[in-house]
């Protein structure tokens, strides 16, 4: 069993994207028993809301539905039940690693560093632009998702 957790700054637009394709490659993988997803914010600002509605659109344009995912904020306990914490970008890391446990037995860090075609380390924040920017963190965690299912395969 692999426990994986997504983590953004607001839980409504990178993290949830990562949580959804990254849970549809699992399915579509015969993989759900084995490998279970979940996403969260460092900020506690949109807490039980459902993802932003570009992110969803932009999503189910290439297939993919995670309207069903609601907000939350990372919490403590996160590092008790996950074996994989991945940040979007370098300042949700540091966040992270602010409140990770020193005994921590998991793995924290950057989901990109999964990604096998794109050398970018970080998933840019697309709130605040245009439709081309949620394209590209598709893209972006589309290629990170392929890599993680591999690594992960390897060590089930
Ligand atoms: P996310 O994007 O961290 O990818 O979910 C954001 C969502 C909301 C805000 C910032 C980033 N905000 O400022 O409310």
């Amino acid at each position: 069993m692999a426990s994986v957790l997504f983590v953004c700054l607001g839980n409504i637009c990178r993290s949830p994207t990562a949580e959804g394709v990254f849970r549809e490659l699992v399915r579509k993988a015969g993989l759900q028993s084995s490998i279970s997803t979940d996403s969260a914010g460092t900020s506690a600002w949109h807490i039980e809301e459902a993802p932003d509605s570009r992110t969803l659109q932009c999503a189910l344009n290439r297939g993919y539905d995670f309207s069903d995912l609601r907000g939350r904020q990372v919490i403590k306990s996160d590092f008790n039940s996950f074996d994989y914490i991945l940040a979007m970008d370098a300042e949700n890391l540091r966040d992270l690693q602010a409140i990770c446990p020193a005994d921590y037995k998991g793995h924290v860090g950057l989901f990109l560093d999964f990604a096998k075609k794109h050398n970018q380390t970080e998933v840019p924040d697309p709130y605040h632009g245009g439709s081309k920017g949620f394209e590209r963190v598709l893209d972006l965690i589309e290629d990170a998702s392929e890599g993680l299912l591999e690594h992960l395969k390897s060590r089930l």
